[in-house]
């Protein structure tokens, strides 16, 4: 336990980061799929001599630029902010390994962000042919941040047998490019180049259906109708990229899975299932809904129409995102780290020689009371995923179980065997004998109501 623990009331660290990410996915990745939009509905103006739709695709690119590079530029800093206080340990991994990743990802936001404004700033003041360049470098520098970050993100579910053998031996910045082109990066990438046109398509039909019908015309409702079909790639598409996707999840993940379909409606991990039904059912009602409302009648669609869409489109992308990180459980790096920030590796010495032995984070002396030790214990090993009182509540679980039961269930997470039902999804409970006795004690002063005396907050 190298770092404090962030006590999250209620929701919990991990929906912190979580709610942040949502939104920040909607808006960056319309800010990448959006870049490709502006450039190629400019171009396509161009070419083809539909003058009349530049002034609707300069508005559409003061609404791009406010929120993309508002928006997501706070909640991507947001996130930056939300990682760093939930999970220290793992955060600091990341940040070693991918030094020169987090370097490049910053140029490429740093141009990004640039040519996006000057994009905006000079429609009507250079040429055409020069204005449409400042959107194509926009359009490829917001794909290579995708194509960056990707490897990150992918990295912690599947960082790869290559990278699993050396970490720990201190070369791990020798292993950069297997780390980062780890075994689900291709399909991911697709799926989120998929996602990233589908919501180019999406945010336009919102900045459209704002536009006045009389002062834009034919050009409003020709534009609604293109910006439908930015939505048919991932329709045909997605199917082939989700199951390339799946194919490359380890093999433990995807116990996950099975274990929520074969036992949908009742036990512990339906909700991987359940979620990854919403996420389909979502998106098949956002295509019929774009298909009838903007493809077949682009004339009549609404702002309204517009907003149900977004709507659903946050829908799906909360749901999969929650059922993405659902299945890297109870790692937050694959096979590597665990969600609590325990290292695979350090489970032997952690139980020879304590949970808290290196920790700056313990009671001392007499303040050192098995349920103030297990309390540190708790916050340790139990609160990245579970809450007091909110969130896979503590107290609400313990509940009907007495000290006898509570002492099964930390042996069983103790001893971590492999027909363990805990073992999908909950990682070893490691430390001395003691610190788990203090666990316990710990525990069943939650079943007294109220905080447990003499734990007042220091
Ligand atoms: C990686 C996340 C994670 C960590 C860390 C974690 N748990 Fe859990 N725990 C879960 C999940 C997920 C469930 C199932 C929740 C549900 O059924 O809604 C669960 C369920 C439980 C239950 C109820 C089990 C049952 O059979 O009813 C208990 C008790 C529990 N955890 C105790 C602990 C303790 C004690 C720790 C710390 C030593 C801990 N957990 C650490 C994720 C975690």
């Amino acid at each position: 336990m190298n770092y404090p623990v962030w006590e999250v009331p209620i929701i919990g660290g991990a929906w912190v980061i979580g709610i942040i990410a949502i939104f920040h996915v909607m808006i960056s990745q319309f800010a990448v799929g959006g870049g490709l939009y502006l450039a190629m509905a400019e171009r396509k103006a161009l070419k083809e001599g539909h003058r009349d739709w530049l002034p609707v695709i300069k508005q559409h690119s003061k609404f791009f630029l406010l929120l993309t590079a508002i928006f997501g530029t706070v909640s991507g800093v947001g996130i930056w902010f939300a990682i760093g206080l939930v999970q220290p340990e793992a955060t600091s991994t990341l940040i070693h390994n991918f030094v020169f990743g987090w370097a490049i990802e910053w140029v490429f936001f740093l141009i990004e962000l640039t040519s996006a404004a000057v994009y905006y700033y000079t429609w009507d003041r250079i040429p055409e042919k020069l204005h449409l360049k400042v959107g194509w470098v926009y359009a490829i520098s917001s794909v290579c941040t995708l194509v960056i970050i990707n490897g990150i993100l992918t990295f912690m579910l599947t960082p790869g047998s290559t990278w699993l053998g050396i970490v720990g031996s201190g070369h791990e910045s020798a292993y950069f490019w297997n780390a980062f082109f780890n075994p689900t990066y291709w399909p991911s990438l697709f799926l989120r180049v998929l996602v990233c046109t589908s919501l180019a398509g999406v945010w336009a039909l919102v900045s459209f259906s704002r536009l006045d019908e009389e002062a834009y015309g034919e050009a409003r409702t020709r534009m609604v109708k293109w910006s439908a079909t930015w939505l048919a790639p991932s329709f045909i598409l997605t199917p082939v990229f989700f199951a390339w996707y799946i194919l490359m999840v380890p093999q433990e993940n995807k116990h996950l899975l099975e274990l929520g379909m074969s036992t949908i409606g009742s036990g512990a991990f339906t909700q991987v299932t359940r979620l990854g039904l919403v996420s389909i059912i979502t998106t098949a009602t956002i295509s019929g809904v774009v298909y009838f409302f903007a493809f077949k009648y682009p004339k009549d669609f609404t702002f309204g129409h517009a907003v149900s869409i977004v709507f659903l489109a946050l829908c799906a992308t909360a749901s999969t995102e929650y059922a993405r990180e659902a299945v890297r459980k109870p790692y937050v790096i694959g096979s590597h780290m665990y969600s609590n920030s325990v290292r695979v590796s350090e489970i032997p010495a952690f139980n020879k020689n304590g949970y808290l032995t290196t920790s700056m984070w313990r009671p001392n002396g007499l303040d050192a009371t098995p349920v103030a030790v297990g309390q540190i214990v708790f916050r340790g090993q139990c609160m990245s995923c579970h809450t007091l009182d909110g969130y896979r509540s503590m107290r609400r679980f313990l509940a009907d179980r007495d000290e006898k039961a509570i002492g099964n269930i930390l042996k069983m997470l103790r001893e971590h065997k492999e027909d363990s039902p805990y073992r999908a999804y909950m990682p070893p409970l490691v430390g001395s004998d003691e610190e788990v006795a203090a666990l316990q004690a710990y525990l069943m002063s939650l079943k007294s109501a109220g905080t447990p005396q003499g734990l007042a907050m220091k």
